[in-house]
Formats: structure tokens, sequence, C-alpha cells
């Protein structure tokens, strides 16, 4: 069978739902803390193959808007993880040529972890390795009404005229704007869904699920997800003969 679709293809842009931290900690007896803490060796080890790989784009989803319905001890935790892991990561990051972008409503975190998350972006906002965004208090649907809005903000002022609004535009008013859109989600943990994650920008996504829990995702299950994304034959809708052959 002749296959003109590369065979070693690596995305551009991996995004991550990191699940399976609290039964990894519950199966050993441990709180759930102890998992989403044992979670951050899983996120530095993407961290790594990504750069290693030569993807430009990381997206993990850390925290999502409907995650505030937690119970608050576990929140209160997952805060202070987040802002422990920033402040012991960030010199390194920095000197790896990572840049640091954080989505999601920065509204109810706590002041100190939206001080240190601004601080990282511009420390880190020169550096082109490799672009790290971390979707905090982040939900799909939410970015998508707040991109709505705020056209309809221009539209109101007269700076916009409805007929402009295309998907260019309302892309660029996304969370991830100026981002090429994920070319592969990993979901690890065994669920197969996209809970509100990157709603719009996964549209032609290529999904990979994991039934491994996330702290035990390995450098060998990411090797693994990305070869499965080099043998996908992506179609955005024409037939198959059509991506074969350009000219039919
Ligand atoms: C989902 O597992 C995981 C989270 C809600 C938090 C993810 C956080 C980390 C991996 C910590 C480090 C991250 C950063 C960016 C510093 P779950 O608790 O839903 O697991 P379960 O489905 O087994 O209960």
């Amino acid at each position: 069978m002749r296959r003109s679709f590369a065979l070693v293809r690596v995305p551009q842009h991996v995004a991550i739902i990191m699940d399976g931290n609290g039964r990894w900690a519950q199966r050993r007896g441990l709180p759930r803390a102890a998992g989403h803490r044992a979670g951050l060796s899983a996120v530095r080890m993407s961290i790594e193959r990504c750069m290693t790989l030569g993807i430009g784009v990381l997206t993990i989803f850390a925290f999502s808007t409907e995650n505030w319905r937690r119970p608050q001890a576990e929140v209160g935790l997952l805060m202070g993880l987040f802002l422990e892991a920033l402040d012991a990561e960030i010199d390194e990051l920095a000197a790896q040529g990572v840049c640091i972008r954080f989505v999601g409503a920065r509204g109810h975190l706590a002041p100190a972890l939206v001080t240190r998350m601004s601080e990282a972006e511009v420390r880190t906002q020169a550096n082109s390795r490799l672009t790290l965004v971390i979707a905090m208090a982040y939900g799909g649907r939410h970015d998508i009404v707040d991109a709505a809005k705020r056209l309809a903000i221009e539209v109101k002022a007269g700076t916009l005229h409805p007929e402009l609004i295309d998907e260019a535009r309302f892309n660029e008013q996304l969370a991830l704007h100026g981002l090429p859109d994920p070319d592969l989600l990993i979901r690890t943990g065994g669920d197969h869904r996209i809970s509100n994650f990157l709603l719009w920008n996964l549209a032609y996504t290529e999904l990979w699920f994991s039934d491994r829990l996330w702290p035990e995702f390995s450098a060998d299950d990411f090797a693994t997800a990305v070869a499965a994304f080099g043998e996908r034959q992506r179609r955005y809708g024409q037939t198959s003969a059509q991506v074969s052959d350009p000219s039919c």
C-alpha cells in the first residue's frame, strides 16, 4: 500500500489532560495530594521530551474551572503545590529557553500565585525553544464565551462590523491566540473525554488516550503517543485519496 504521509511526523503542539493523580495516590494508601505532587515528575518529563523532539508548544491542563468544586482542602493543597512548583522550577525553565504562558480566569486565584504567574510570563517572554502553556482555572466554554463578549463589545462600540467576524477573527480572541492549534491531545487516566479543555482549538486535533495514571506516564509512553500521531493521516474533511495525492 502506498502511504504518502510522512511516517515520522512530530506534532508542533501537544496538549495534555493529566488525569489520574488521585487514583495513583489512593492505590498506594496515600492522600490525593501525594498524587498531585508525584504528577510533577511527569510534567518535567513532558517538558524535556518536547524540547528533545523539537515540539514547539506544550499545553497542560493544570486546573479546570470545574476543579473549583473539589473539596476546599484539596484545592488549597493544589494551589500551594502550583506556587511551590513555580518557585522551584522557574530558574531552570527560564535557563532552558522555555516561554511560559498561563491561560484561564485568574480572578479567583490567590494574589501571590497570580503575581508569580505574571512574573514568570514576563521573565520568559523572549524565550522561544518551547512555549509552555499552563491552563489554570481554565474552561473551554468560558474561553469561547469570553471571546464572543469581546467581539460584541467591539461591535457595540462601532469598531467592528459583524460581517467581518470569521473563524480567524474569533480565534484571535481566544486564550491560545497566536499559537497553532494542538496537533495531538494526550489524556491519561483511562477516560475518553475532553472535559471542557480547549473546545475550539481541538476541532482537528488527533486524540490519544492512555490508561496510565498521570504520575506513571513515562518518556516511553510519551514517545508512543508521538509515534502514533506520526502514523495518523489527517484529512481535515478531505478524502484519503485527496490527501495522498493533492492533485486529485
Ligand atoms: C487530575 O487528576 C489532575 C489535576 C486536577 C491536577 C494536575 C496537577 C499536577 C499534575 C501537578 C503539577 C502541575 C503543575 C502545572 C505545576 P485527578 O486528581 O482528577 O485524578 P483522579 O481522576 O485519579 O482523581
